[in-house]
């Protein structure tokens, strides 16, 4: 198959194309033209980056005649919620796998699972099983009751959820076209790969020959270097692309984990209220809040030249600031 038949075998559940917003009060502060995709507005409830991945594997998931959608995610996963109404939106049962410990009161994301009705299996951090595991685990039960399970690996990151980006990619391009703008720098969060890794299909596949900068919130780039290049290359074979990429050629700026995995250091709270008060618009303390820190330090260490074209891609994360809600309270 062809990447060009491939990229239209997908639902339309997100309000596509996303617009690309000039903030001109940040352009201001940093002296570079600070320019906004705004993924945070592919839908109200159904918002972020995920909704563009899951309509391609619902998609699948429609094809295959499947009931039932399992995926999984940490207790306040943003792809989570998105999988879970995105699947109550199409009739099927969301199985959400959590890992974490229930709380007595829910809150963000795992509020809007519940009210789904979503089927929630926990996780607990101790235990050695991992999501893999778990989610065929819960398979099994449901096929043994006679049910058609779906899986969607952690984050929807998988050969299929990359098209998502790809077509992301695809859209910027046009964008740029449109705008008269070329970007010269485009950075997103990284938390699975999906998203940094569809930019790069759309980079390899279409000659588009752009600067884009992942920033990992968990783990080490190495490790995502490694990966995202692994699933480059079979799309690459499958698609039968002629072009080739090195784990070095996919750009990472590491080092803002920060304290941990949806931990936020005190620079990443202070670029949330930054953004907010000059431009009206919020990240979060787990994805975007990191990606802008490291955005940040690269405008302000001139590593990022005065004047440059700067694309942040914002994937969304609002429902993940509720349960934060202790850091910004005084
Ligand atoms: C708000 C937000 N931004 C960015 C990401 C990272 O995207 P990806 O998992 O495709 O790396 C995620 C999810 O992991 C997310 O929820």
């Amino acid at each position: 198959m062809k990447l060009k038949e491939q990229i239209n075998n997908k639902l339309s559940m997100g309000l596509l194309p996303t617009p690309i917003d000039l903030m001109s009060r940040l352009s201001e502060y940093y002296g570079s033209n600070i320019f906004f995709k705004r993924d945070d507005q592919t839908g109200s409830s159904l918002s972020g980056n995920k909704i563009r991945k899951l309509d391609y594997l619902l998609y699948e998931a429609e094809k295959k005649g499947a009931d039932s959608i399992i995926t999984c995610g940490a207790l306040q996963s943003n792809h989570s919620r998105a999988t879970a109404i995105a699947a109550r939106r199409r009739g099927f049962e969301p199985h959400l796998i959590l890992k974490g410990e229930m709380p007595s009161i829910f809150d963000g994301n795992l509020l809007l699972d519940k009210l789904l009705d979503s089927k929630i299996h926990i996780l607990s951090p101790e235990e050695e099983t991992t999501y893999d595991q778990k989610m065929e685990e819960v398979a099994e039960q449901l096929r043994k009751e006679g049910k058609k399970p779906y899986i969607i690996p952690l984050g929807g990151s998988n050969e299929l959820g990359y098209m998502g980006y790809y077509r992301a990619g695809v859209e910027i391009q046009e964008q740029e076209k449109e705008m008269g703008i070329v970007y010269d720098y485009i950075f997103c969060a990284v938390g699975s790969g999906g998203t940094l890794g569809g930019l790069y299909l759309a980079k390899l596949a279409n000659d588009w020959d752009r600067r884009i900068i992942g920033v990992n919130v968990v783990d080490t780039a190495e490790k995502f270097q490694e990966e995202i290049k692994e699933v480059l290359d079979q799309l690459i074979e499958f698609y039968e692309l002629e072009v080739s990429i090195s784990q070095e050629e996919i750009e990472f700026q590491d080092g803002f984990v920060g304290p941990g995995y949806g931990i936020a250091s005190p620079e990443v709270i202070d670029l949330i209220k930054m953004v907010a008060q000059k431009e009206g618009i919020f990240l979060d303390p787990v994805y975007t809040g990191k990606a802008f820190w490291a955005m940040d330090h690269l405008l302000k260490s001139g590593k990022i030249a005065k004047g440059s074209n700067v694309l942040f891609m914002h994937t969304g994360g609002i429902y993940s600031l509720f349960p934060h809600k202790e850091l910004f309270s005084d």
